[in-house]
């Protein structure tokens, strides 16, 4: 297999969750060895929700340990944060001289924050996307590894690169498309009955990989779940059947087929599934948990990281930058 360039970046919003883990990091991981891989910490993205300084460092730091927790290699990859990549913003400057105001207030995520969040619409948000564009071409990526709900944002990476390309005359950005290991994208169900586990629904939704054992033991005996079969044989109700998959991943496909089986005869008690679940919980986020304690207190290796990572992506990202300048006709005398 040849090697592809592969970009892909997480808002630093807090501490990462399960899903964050088994459907982006875990991803990473094993990508790393086998491509040239730029993982990043998006903490300009950040911004459109206007952090408190202390609020933002701490959460682009924590990002920071839970991925090299998770087995973020950053020998093997490049871990950097993206505001240690000011070509970053200057392409996104560029980008944005091409992008239009109508293709991008019919982007879906921008219409929704613009419903939900109506009195910070900024102009940061209408951009995001061409910001995210910039995150991805600056390497000349041709696989993102991201969910589903970022298709829409690819495809306007592929817009914005090649109207560059097509405006200036020259092929500087090949064509991102969206990655991911294995077959389809996994979605991690959350702990509230309904969608994907994501902390826009509150911690009470999400196991994050630094829970403790008593946090995730109160977190799964709150989950929610019904008022228990009453026909034999008829399909796990949408809150059970993501108990069961959240158990299939932690506990393998015994334990579901056992809780299965009482389901479909009615004698499940859910107090002891749960009870089962959250043990199992407890064991297979433990080395990650310790992991996370024992690099939060290596204020070197942290220091260590960014500083090659600022270093590794820097030059990539600057030797695309010198190309756009030197096409858009920033020539120097
Ligand atoms: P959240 O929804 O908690 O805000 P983000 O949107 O910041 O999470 O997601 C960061 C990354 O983690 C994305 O690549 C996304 O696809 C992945 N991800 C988040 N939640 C899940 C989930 N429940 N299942 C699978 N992948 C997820
Ligand atoms: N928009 C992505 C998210 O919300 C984060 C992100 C920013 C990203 N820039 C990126 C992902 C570049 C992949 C590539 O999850």
């Amino acid at each position: 297999m040849s090697k592809e360039i592969i970009v892909s970046g997480i808002r630093p919003t807090g501490n990462l969750h399960l899903g964050n883990y088994l459907g982006a990091v875990n991803n990473f991981i094993k990508m790393q060895y086998e491509h040239n891989c730029y993982f990043f910490i998006a903490d300009y993205h950040s911004l459109t929700t206007h952090p408190n300084p202390i609020d933002l460092h701490k959460n682009v730091r924590q990002v920071l340990v839970e991925y090299l927790a998770c087995g973020l290699d950053p020998e093997a990859c490049t871990l950097y944060i993206q505001s240690d990549l000011p070509q970053v913003a200057e392409l996104y400057m560029m980008l944005n001289m091409h992008a239009y105001m109508g293709e991008l207030e019919r982007v879906a995520s921008f219409k929704e924050k613009a419903r939900t969040q109506p009195n910070n619409v900024n102009a940061g948000l209408l951009t995001y996307p061409v910001l995210m564009a910039a995150d991805i071409i600056i390497h000349k990526a041709t696989k993102v590894p991201v969910g589903k709900d970022q298709e829409q944002h690819l495809e306007m990476a592929r817009t914005f690169g090649n109207r560059f390309n097509r405006i200036y005359e020259k092929e500087i950005f090949p064509e991102p498309f969206a990655f991911n290991y294995g077959k389809e994208l996994v979605k991690i169900p959350g702990l509230q009955g309904g969608g994907k586990m994501s902390k826009s629904d509150g911690d009470g939704n999400v196991i994050n990989l630094n829970d403790s054992p008593e946090v995730i033991r109160k977190k799964i005996s709150r989950a929610v779940t019904d008022l228990g079969p009453t026909e034999p044989n008829t399909p796990p109700t949408t809150p059970v059947q993501n108990l069961l998959d959240l158990m299939a991943i932690v506990s393998g496909n015994e334990k579901v087929s056992h809780y299965a089986n009482l389901y479909a005869n009615c004698s499940i008690r859910y107090g002891d599934m749960k009870k089962d679940l959250a043990e199992d919980l407890v064991n297979y986020l433990t080395p990650i948990r310790e992991k996370i304690a024992a690099i939060d207190g290596d204020e070197n290796l942290l220091k260590r990281v960014v500083q090659i990572g600022k270093e590794k992506a820097n030059i990539s990202a600057q030797a695309t930058l010198i190309e756009c300048r030197e096409a858009i006709g920033f020539r120097g005398f």
